[in-house]
């Protein structure tokens, strides 16, 4: 499952991050890449102090994880730290899989779903779609600034190459408490209905049987 969350950040909270932006100095992504990543990652990476780093980190996530749709999408246990990017002209990331295991020593984690934040306008650069390889074909995301796409972390993707202007974005990972992404696209599926029907009929019979079995699925899926 491909999920665009909308408005992840807003107006005020996107103009903080990009004023930190300018502040930091960027660096070669491929400092950051794992072996095989290396070979076709042609991007820029933060390079911030740890004050800048720290808000940056407290804005973006915060928002994130705070995000119900985020929540019920991702079923997040381990959320780990963004790093944030920066294409140029002629920059570009080519196909591939994210590392299943990321994190220092002592702080490993397993990567489950992958999260895009957009922080700047698309029209503020040419190219630079995110592009994920599904089962129903390539999907092309290029979205508003503060919105925000989780995709399974073990689906093929690139990031076309950027041929104008910037493109910024945080990227994530998260380790999910449902680690099949199946499961996870079944329980959001449900979880959809199960507000829907709270909203529209919350004393319906109906409405507590569909909560009492998203519920116990989850209990019954979910590994800590
Ligand atoms: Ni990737």
């Amino acid at each position: 499952m491909l999920l665009v969350i909308p408005r992840v950040l807003g107006t005020r909270q996107l103009q903080q991050a990009r004023a930190l932006l300018d502040q930091g100095h960027f660096v070669d992504g491929r400092l950051s890449a794992g072996k095989s990543a290396r070979r076709v990652k042609n991007n820029e990476e933060l390079h911030a102090n740890a004050s800048q780093m720290q808000q940056l980190n407290a804005l973006v996530m915060g928002a994130l994880v705070d995000h119900p749709l985020y929540q019920a999408a991702a079923l997040p246990h381990r959320v780990a730290t963004p790093f944030y990017a920066r294409y140029t002209p002629g920059m570009t990331y080519g196909d591939h899989v994210d590392d299943p295991i990321m994190g220092p020593p002592g702080g490993h984690y397993r990567t489950d779903v992958s999260t895009t934040v957009f922080l700047n306008e698309p029209e503020d650069y040419e190219g630079g779609e995110l592009v994920v390889r599904t089962p129903f074909g390539e999907q092309r995301v290029k979205q508003p600034a503060g919105d925000a796409v989780v995709y399974p972390s073990s689906s093929l993707h690139h990031v076309a190459e950027v041929r104008a202007g910037e493109r910024l974005v945080a990227v994530t990972w998260t380790q999910s408490m449902v680690r099949n992404p199946q499961q996870r696209e079944l329980l959001y599926e449900l979880y959809q209905t199960r507000e829907a029907l709270l909203e529209k009929q919350p004393d319906a019979e109906e409405t507590t049987r569909i909560d009492h079995v998203y519920v116990n699925l989850v209990r019954m899926w979910a590994e800590l």
